[in-house]
């Protein structure tokens, strides 16, 4: 057997172990990995990729940081988990360092986005009732059209895309679904005196990388204080330099009353979310009422502080914001008519693909990996290109070489 067929066969065997003990409910392209380093991944035969995905923007600061791998194994050794029922010695150090970061009075820390997400809608139901006045049970949330807040049946419930909700019913009540991207269909809404929340996100990733117009983060605001509603930014894809900004808010200037964070808050090493607010609604929850066995664990504590060093530090939503230009500018040179669409902020673009011949997004990507760089569809036929932020302009260009090789292939 040639070494080439025998390292063939060892992607498969790792693949067909996933299919067999692994349950279904991803479709991962198939490529293996096993290594990455700052923009790039290696699979198992060794060959080299570009991760245009940066695992959903968990790898923001590019994988296997040295300063954030540092601080996961500095802390590592020492301790790694107390849970809530003792102090630790870096939990107040982190809670400090994350709330002045951001300008907020309060943290509470958790771990997976979607976790965060669920925080979120409790404190400001808390809020509802407790400052707001809403009567007990009837506080509503409001979410918006195409929205992905995560996977649980309190996210899927809020979802309106059956493939998340579908046949796990039944679902929570007290959620209201307004259309993304329309203040009039907002502020309708806001006119029920029971809605406490409003959470969306400033940009929508998994939708496809969805834009509003500009003034839509800014109207937002002006009707959360209108009518006395929370405006709660899920900031977990979009946050920490993803779209060229900290947070996907800055862009316009505003200040949600409440900020979802997660995913590259550890830089991809290790679960790490968090939830932002003021006083007025922190303190809402009190000793008992919230929580989580993790939440709040030293090794985190360690890795986020690091992970938003290494973003500042390293000026990386300036660099999203530049590259990102870059990028879509090129893009839109590349001339096919298989690209109906290229849309985008900071290094957050979105390649939107026209089916035809039996081509779809999911053969572009195919051909992607082929020429060595990885990205995933969502949606059919939109193709999300993520990279990490720690990209340089040398490197954006060959990615952008890739991409035109690649789409021009297929006329
Ligand atoms: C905007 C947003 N919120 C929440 C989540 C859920 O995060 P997690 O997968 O860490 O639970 C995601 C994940 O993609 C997301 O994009």
């Amino acid at each position: 057997m040639s070494v080439v067929a025998e390292k063939i066969s060892r992607s498969e065997e790792l693949m067909s172990l996933e299919d067999k003990y692994g349950a279904h409910n991803y479709h991962p392209l198939p490529v293996v990995l096993e290594r990455g380093e700052g923009v790039f991944v290696w699979d198992v035969e060794g060959k080299r990729y570009y991760d245009f995905l940066s695992a959903y923007s968990a790898v923001n600061q590019g994988h296997c940081h040295p300063r954030i791998i540092k601080a996961l194994t500095d802390q590592a050794s020492k301790l790694t988990l107390t849970s809530r029922a003792f102090y630790n010695d870096s939990l107040g150090e982190y809670e400090k360092f994350i709330t002045n970061f951001f300008g907020y009075d309060k943290v509470l820390p958790m771990n997976t986005g979607v976790e965060a997400v669920e925080t979120a809608v409790k404190l400001a139901r808390r809020w509802g009732y407790a400052v707001k006045g809403i009567p007990d049970n009837q506080a509503k949330i409001l979410f918006v059209e195409g929205n992905f807040h995560g996977r649980t049946i309190s996210s899927i419930s809020a979802s309106t895309d059956p493939s998340s909700y579908g046949g796990f019913g039944p679902l929570v009540p007290g959620y209201v679904i307004v259309p993304y991207n329309n203040l009039q269909a907002l502020e309708n809404a806001f006119t029920d005196k029971n809605v406490a929340g409003f959470v969306f996100e400033p940009i929508q990733g998994e939708a496809g990388v969805v834009v509003p117009d500009e003034g839509y983060l800014k109207g937002i605001r002006a009707l959360c204080d209108k009518y006395n509603v929370l405006m709660v930014a899920d900031e977990v894809q979009s946050g920490l330099g993803r779209t060229g900004k900290m947070l996907a808010c800055d862009h316009e200037s505003v200040r949600p009353d409440i900020v979802i964070l997660g995913k590259a808050l550890s830089g991809g090493v290790l679960p790490v979310s968090a939830v932002l607010a003021d006083d007025e609604i922190m303190l809402t929850i009190k000793p008992g009422e919230h929580g989580s066995t993790y939440g709040g664990n030293p090794l985190a504590c360690k890795v986020a502080i690091e992970a938003l060093n290494v973003l500042k530090e390293e000026k990386l939503s300036e660099n999203s914001l530049r590259l990102g230009e870059m990028l879509r500018a090129e893009l839109r040179k590349i001339s096919s008519d298989r690209i109906s669409l290229i849309r985008g902020k900071g290094l957050f673009t979105a390649m939107v693909i026209k089916e035809k011949d039996g081509i779809s997004a999911w053969e572009v990507c195919m051909k992607l990996k082929d020429n060595g760089l990885l990205a995933k569809p969502t949606h059919g036929d939109i193709i999300r290109f993520a990279p990490p932020l720690v990209m340089n302009e040398v490197q954006i260009m060959e990615c952008v070489e890739i991409i035109k090789r690649t789409v021009l292939s297929f006329n």
